[in-house]
């Protein structure tokens, strides 16, 4: 199965093309916390823009229930999107409907429309047939450059994509392509760290990287789940030796056991912090983490949304050799779980 790529488009002059987007970040007082994910799509917008095409940027934006709530509206985002991506937002209040197409006509050079949050439909996570109809009557392509929902199969990411001619941007190509470079081959020693809540979701994960990984360390919540709840793993699962008082983070002992390893390895992905690493000094073991991180020489991932927080505060995202926007999407890849997202641009 070959993906089917933006570059290989012939002529785009004029189309009307459906930017899946994954604006999903966190906004205080109408200000972007996290550029990461809309610094993502510049690549793919500018190749647009430079072939004269005329783009609208679909995304979801929380969880709104199906609901118009001014709270999840990417209205509020218009303006730091356009200030991060360097160019003039057009914001329209819905995502379907003939309006659409009448304002495509009518963007001029540099402009790009930006719509409303397609999950104030429920019929997006429901992936309603006659939505995904709706939505793709205003466009001649469908292009994806929002890694970080493939996993989920609703309209915009599946729907739609099987209605028109469907394509992946250049930063879904770019995940794809280091996340598979240390999917099931990786440079040994190979080290996972995995932090964070809900051990259900990290679960899997971990089985999967205890077939082709070297050590894989667990920290944050999860650890501590596992150790409760006895799940039994294999000795390539590392777990805490100890933890913090209130046992908010990982303890002195495991954050020097856990360095050791690191400074080994060939390969290292990370996802989840260590602990409660917003609230000194429950940040401890995140930080003597990240540290050991940098200062490797191995190739580095990683990604999740916290992950890459503790990175971007700590001006730590260019000494990472790749910095995934996926959190539960890049963990689902990495585990093998088929991407609906994904497979539906291949042929
Ligand atoms: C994310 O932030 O991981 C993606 O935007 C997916 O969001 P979701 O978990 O609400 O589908």
């Amino acid at each position: 199965m070959e993906l089917k790529k933006i570059q290989d488009v012939g002529e785009l002059e004029n189309k009307k093309i459906l930017l899946r987007v994954d604006f999903n970040v966190a906004v205080k007082n109408d200000r972007v916390m996290e550029s990461y994910k809309i610094k993502a799509v510049r690549d793919t917008l500018k190749y647009l823009l430079n072939k004269d095409a005329r783009i609208a940027l679909v995304s979801h934006l929380g969880r709104p229930d199906g609901k118009r709530d001014p709270a999840f509206s990417l209205e509020q985002i218009s303006e730091s999107v356009g200030k991060i991506l360097g160019v003039k937002i057009v914001y329209f209040n819905d995502c379907i409907g003939k309006k659409v197409s009448s304002m495509l006509e009518s963007l001029r050079y540099g402009e790009v429309l930006l719509l409303e949050n397609v999950r104030f439909y429920p019929e997006e996570e429901q992936n309603d047939p006659a939505f995904a109809v709706n939505m793709a009557k205003n466009f001649d392509l469908y292009v994806n450059d929002a890694f970080s929902v493939c996993h989920r199969d609703q309209a915009s990411v599946t729907g739609v994509a099987k209605l028109l001619p469907s394509y992946a941007g250049f930063w879904l190509q770019k995940e794809i392509e280091n996340l598979d470079k240390i999917k099931t081959d990786p440079i040994h020693p190979a080290v996972a760290i995995i932090g964070g809540a809900k051990i259900e979701t990290k679960l899997p994960a971990i089985n999967i990287f205890e077939k082709s990984y070297d050590y894989i360390l667990v920290g944050g919540k999860i650890a501590a789940e596992a150790l409760e709840q006895k799940i039994k793993f294999s000795p390539k699962v590392v777990l805490p030796e100890d933890f913090a008082k209130d046992g908010l983070d990982i303890g002195p002992r495991a954050v020097e056991k856990y360095k050791e390893i690191i400074s080994h390895a060939k390969t290292i992905i990370w996802n989840g912090p260590m602990g409660k690493f917003e609230e000194k000094p429950y940040d401890f073991g995140t930080m003597e983490i990240l540290h050991a991180v940098i200062e490797s020489p191995a190739y580095t991932l990683v990604g999740g949304g916290e992950s890459v927080q503790v990175l971007e505060e700590n001006n730590a995202m260019d000494k990472i050799s790749f910095v995934s926007t996926g959190g539960g999407a890049m963990l689902e890849y990495l585990s093998g779980e088929p991407m609906p997202g994904i497979e539906v641009l291949c042929s």
